[in-house]
């Protein structure tokens, strides 16, 4: 053989022969494990259980505009590992004490020796979560991501409970169930069962000044990040050094479990960055609000003007007789009349129409020990806010107000802003709408308020760092049972495992009035009375109404006595059994005393559940106060059936639950005594 052929020979057997670059990081207790490779210079990775591909090999990384790419042509440059069990406590929460537990690989990837990024990979026992990190670049101040690369590929087309993205109503959408082959942008989290029985669930934590990811079905069972786009179609705007939000994978055995493990999303963000917490107030509240949606009184001015001195005070002296912390009031304040959807620029959130006394219901409220509630529906005027939120988020603490929903009313894609001038139409997700809430949220904290954001930009864990963003909405809640074709039996069924891992929900739970003429004829709410209180233990929200209108609990005391006595705040949470769409059971300790509560619900077809109570404390004897379906309920023809009765249990007792077709089940459990 000639010598330049046989150099060319051993050049390519030494090409063939050469170690792809790669590295591999376990979860702690070898779950999982997570495996990165560049391959011809492209990032990959890769996620095994027990050995097993979860996610096979999938693409990574970035492309920036006018910028040499961060998913071709790179090497890998350094690797490191560490790992962290560390316990943290949350100021509130659906558990008090929270752990991280994780080995974490970073590699540092770059071009002719010098770093452009780096992509850190955290490997939990049921969780993994990536994120990039980009280095500053000298020579481009303003940085736009045109696209991110990060893939999952799938083992099969698995079966997803799902909404779309980029529809008119948000988030606010009946869940689709059926083969991930079917979706074509799908919201996150976003929910799978595969054929061997796994429950996957991906999602992205710590969406900071950066826009919201969607999954786009790109065909053989691979999902891409699609990053909801500005108006001129860039995905990010950004300047130096950036890190993006982590993209996140749950993987357990039962569904239940992903409910257990949805804390990956706090451990994903940083620590509280608030000094002082103590101001941050959790509870139950009460408010001018269902009588809205039912069309009992009006948001308007005029002569059915729900947030009136009188109508305010009345609800004022029932929170207070009821023990309720807060008074919600919509419709107080110069804006609501006309198309309020359309007329966003009018709202006025420090001017109240003049038969609501805002200094008056403060002093009131305050006598009585209840804070009023603040409302800010934006409907979507972002700039018409914008211009107020530092007055007008002085003028509600300046009313005693500790807690503000907000309101972002408004067609997806239809946020008017202006750039040079110009008017600019943004979507509801994209980073635009990140920062506004970021920046609400900032002002809010200054002025020790907490936020209950509606339409809001999903949860992403940032309430890990900013504990003052304390419930919001972005799913389809109590509302559309007033006024649309109804949630269906089954949604709260589903929420548990979709919404709900995101972070607290303000579902609104608690619709007493189900069997009345007026309720049967003109609303759709599919629930029995027994599964409305079983909502408050499974909807988790540190901020919970109850919902309905005060003369509909005072005409069930019994009944309510539940809503009065459930918390909104817990010590630990447990996930006890449930499916996805079929039922769910969670029980929750109290964060401020031994009572346990459990909470049950199922779809439309009945159930009879066992739940063993190994969760109470063994030496421990308790009263159980049951709210179980009555013999008769059904959701559709006999709602309001419920039997209310208590009896004494202990850890080692197993409870039979019948949940009659879209039923539940409440229980409060008070330690009595120790066993003899
Ligand atoms: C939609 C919110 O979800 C609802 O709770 C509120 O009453 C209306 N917007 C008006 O702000």
């Amino acid at each position: 053989m000639k010598p330049f052929l046989s150099g060319v020979l051993l050049l390519i057997l030494f090409a063939l022969a050469a170690p792809v670059p790669a590295a591999t990081v376990a979860s702690p207790n070898s779950v999982l494990a997570v495996k990165f490779e560049l391959r011809d210079g492209a990032p990959y990775y890769s996620v095994q259980r027990f050995g097993e591909a979860v996610i096979e090999l999938s693409r990574l990384g970035l492309d920036l505009a006018d910028e040499p790419s961060l998913a071709e042509d790179l090497e890998l440059l350094d690797q490191r590992k560490r790992n962290v069990d560390e316990t943290w406590t949350q100021p509130w929460g659906a558990t008090a004490e929270v752990r991280n537990h994780f080995n974490e690989l970073t590699v540092d990837l770059g071009r002719d020796g010098k770093r452009l990024v780096s992509i850190v990979f955290r490997a939990f026992d049921e969780g993994v979560g990536f994120r990039y990190q980009i280095v500053a670049n000298a020579e481009k101040d303003e940085r736009r991501v045109v696209n991110e690369r990060s893939q999952f590929a799938l083992t099969g087309d698995h079966h997803a409970w799902w909404t779309g993205a980029y529809l008119p109503n948000r988030y606010e959408y009946l869940y689709r169930e059926g083969p991930v082959s079917a979706i074509w942008k799908a919201v996150t989290p976003l929910t799978m069962k595969t054929d061997q029985g796994l429950y996957l669930s991906f999602h992205e934590a710590a969406l900071l000044d950066y826009s919201e990811m969607t999954l786009q079905h790109v065909g053989n069972n691979v999902l891409q990040a699609d990053l909801v786009p500005w108006s001129d179609g860039s995905k990010v705007r950004t300047q130096g050094a950036f890190v993006t939000p982590w993209r996140t994978l749950q993987v357990t055995d039962t569904a239940a479990r992903l409910i257990e493990t949805a804390d990956i999303f706090l451990n994903l963000n940083e620590p509280n960055t608030l000094d002082d917490v103590s101001w941050i107030e959790t509870g139950k509240y009460v408010g001018i609000w269902w009588e809205l949606h039912i069309r009992k009184s009006t948001w308007a001015s005029g002569g059915a003007h729900g947030a009136t001195t009188e109508n305010t005070k009345r609800y004022i002296d029932f929170a207070a007789e009821h023990g309720f912390d807060g008074v919600l009031v919509e419709g107080w304040n110069l804006g609501w009349d006309g198309n309020w959807i359309k007329n966003a620029d009018q709202f006025d959130f420090t001017t109240p129409y003049p038969d609501y006394d805002i200094d008056a219901l403060a002093r009131y409220a305050e006598k009585k020990g209840v804070r009023l509630i603040g409302h800010h529906e934006t409907s979507g005027g972002i700039e018409n806010y914008e211009r107020q939120l530092e007055d007008a988020m002085a003028f509600m603490q300046a009313h005693g107000v500790r807690n503000i929903k907000t309101g972002y009313v408004k067609e997806n894609g239809r946020i008017r802003r202006h750039e040079n001038g110009e008017l600019k139409l943004e979507w509801q997700h994209g980073q635009y709408m990140v920062d506004h809430m970021q920046r609400v949220l900032e002002v809010a904290a200054e002025h020790r308020i907490g936020i209950n954001t509606h339409e809001p930009v999903k949860d992403t864990g940032l309430r890990r760092t900013w504990p003052n963003w304390l419930t919001r909405e972005g799913q389809r809640g109590q509302e559309y049972n007033a006024w649309s074709e109804g949630n269906g039996p089954e949604h709260t069924t589903i929420l548990p495992f979709t919404r709900m891992l995101s972070g607290p929900m303000d579902f609104t739970p608690g619709i007493f009035d189900l069997g009345s003429e007026e309720a049967r004829s003109e609303r759709n709410i599919p629930t029995t009375l027994a599964k409305q209180l079983a909502l408050y233990v499974v909807i988790y929200s540190p901020l919970q109404m109850a919902a309905d209108l005060p003369e509909n609990y005072e005409a069930r005391p019994d009944a309510f006595q539940f809503i009065k006595d459930v918390p909104a705040d817990w010590q630990f949470t447990r996930a006890l059994d449930g499916e996805i769409g079929e039922f769910v059971v969670i029980a929750r300790k109290d964060r401020n005393s031994d009572d346990w509560y459990l909470g049950a619900i199922t779809d439309e077809r009945g159930r009879h559940l066992r739940a063993p109570l190994g969760f109470l404390d063994p030496g421990t004897i308790y009263t159980a106060e049951i709210y179980r379906d009555g013999p008769n309920a059904h959701w559709d023809d006999n709602p309001e059936d419920i039997r209310i009765e208590s009896r004494r249990v202990n850890a080692s007792d197993v409870l039979e639950l019948r949940l009659a077709p879209g039923g539940g089940t409440a229980l409060r459990l008070t330690p009595v005594g120790e066993q003899p």
